[in-house]
């Protein structure tokens, strides 16, 4: 950022202030069934808006008996403009209106006419948010592109990416009116080089994945829903100091730290950015990347929040997304279910979450945030890398130390004889894991 003349701290503190005050609103259809109750949707939505650091002022759940599609809102537009003009009357403006819905663009415009304020919807929202976290460069640049298609149909808004770049803070407060001239071409550009861009970022992106391919331990990666703990338990387990607090979407790229389990093998772990319910197809794509983390993990722990009244919808969701990725999380063996925050259960509740979890070797339940029974957790992950071994005899020159060392770290040596120039070994090990160090002898896998 430090880059642009324009956005040094006081740019974006006077632009901060200016983003005013936001109302939510989630409309619920009527005659369109959802699983979610409508108070737990507007609650997530707050917090979403919350996350990009939105003061939202109010925030209502509005009944829509006849959808319309030059408004979405019809009759209940009313209520809510008056609601916004007593609020401005009172000299608490409201600046923002999220719709927690997708909006056409000629709803979005209407509807700022009619509130006198401006609108986004559910896809802005979340764009919003991809922005606001996305740190790779990977991450970015397909936040930008995600934003820019998305933008692209909409030439009306101001809240663009191109603009953060100008040095404004996206759409919320950015410089207003001359983004609005930006036009299709300009966008169309850049959205090409975008492409370009992506296609050498993976490129590299590939080859980092084959070196790591090399690293000789098995990789666990973090799924579950938004909020549902994921970088509280990465820290846990990893100890390291990752991004992580009451913010849905913390996470947005991968991040990969490595784990000693109590038994000393190591792993590596992979936190991935929280699902989403109606997360909006081109994001979806967007973030792929995160996604191709967990095709090729060989252990993915699903996370839970245990105490959140939609646990199952959000659990439906996740395995949803997991079976898009060819995952089948009731049959894949990768798939472990750690059900977290028992902290916030108590009596009948908590013994129910608890009997859950123990009935099953691929689920757990513990504590992300008091670190209570962690230790269950830890305990399937080494039964995980124990089962599947097989004896396996190898000849390793002494003078190869790397693999001597490799094979006590990641196999059981159950015997050894060793002669002038070799160490005879029986190795208890993972055919899979084995076929990771690659070729014994010349050492170079135990880096
Ligand atoms: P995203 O990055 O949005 O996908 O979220 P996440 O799944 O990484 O969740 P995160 O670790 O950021 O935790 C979300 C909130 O839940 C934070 O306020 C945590 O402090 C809280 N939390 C996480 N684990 C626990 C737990 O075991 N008990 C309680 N009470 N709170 C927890």
């Amino acid at each position: 950022m430090g880059t642009n003349p324009n956005t040094d701290s006081k740019t974006i503190e006077i632009q901060r202030s200016n983003l005013g005050r936001a109302l939510v609103l989630h409309p619920v259809l009527r005659g369109v069934e959802t699983v979610r109750s409508p108070e737990a949707s507007l609650e997530e939505a707050v917090g979403l808006a919350a996350a990009i650091g939105l003061e939202v002022a109010q925030a209502a759940v509005v009944k829509v008996s006849q959808p319309r599609p030059a408004t979405l809102l019809g009759g209940a537009i009313e209520q809510q403009a008056r609601l916004i003009d007593e609020a401005g009357e009172a000299g608490e403006a409201i600046d923002l209106v999220i719709v927690d819905h997708a909006l056409t663009p000629v709803q979005q415009r209407n509807l700022e006419r009619a509130f006198g304020a401006k609108v986004i919807d559910r896809t802005g929202l979340i764009l919003e948010i991809f922005g606001a976290r996305a740190r790779t460069h990977e991450g970015q640049l397909q936040v930008e592109l995600a934003s820019l298609t998305y933008q692209k149909s909409r030439l009306v808004r101001s809240w663009t990416h191109l603009e953060r770049q100008r040095g404004g803070f996206g759409f919320l407060g950015g410089p207003g009116e001359s983004q609005l001239e930006l036009d299709r071409r300009l966008i169309g550009n850049r959205i090409v080089r975008i492409r370009r861009e992506l296609d050498d970022v993976r490129r590299t992106r590939g080859l980092h994945r084959k070196a790591r391919a090399k690293v000789p331990y098995p990789v666990v990666a973090l799924v579950g829903y938004t909020n549902a703990g994921k970088s509280t338990l990465f820290n846990r387990m990893a100890g390291a100091d990752v991004f992580a607090k009451d913010l849905l979407f913390a996470t947005l790229d991968p991040t990969m730290r490595q784990v000693v389990l109590p038994s000393g093998r190591k792993v590596i772990l992979s936190d991935t950015v929280g699902f989403i319910s109606d997360l909006p197809t081109h994001l979806v794509a967007a973030f792929r990347a995160t996604l191709e983390e967990v095709q090729s993990a060989d252990i993915i722990l699903h996370v839970r929040d245990i105490a959140h009244p939609d646990t199952e919808a959000q659990k439906a969701d996740v395995e949803a997304i997991l079976a898009d990725l060819g995952i089948d999380p009731e049959r894949d063996p990768r798939v472990v279910e750690v059900s977290n925050k028992i902290d916030l259960l108590a009596g009948a509740e908590r013994d129910a979450a608890l009997a859950r979890a123990g009935r099953d070797g691929n689920a757990c339940a513990l504590s992300a945030a008091t670190g209570e029974r962690l230790d269950t957790l830890f305990r399937i992950l080494d039964g995980r890398m124990t089962a599947g071994r097989e004896l396996v005899e190898l000849d390793v020159e002494h003078g190869d130390g790397a693999t001597l060392a490799w094979l006590y770290a990641h196999g059981e040596v159950v015997g050894r004889r060793d002669d002038d120039s070799h160490a005879h070994l029986h190795v208890a090990i993972e055919p899979a894991m084995l076929a990771r160090l690659g070729h014994p002898g010349q050492g170079h896998a135990a880096a």
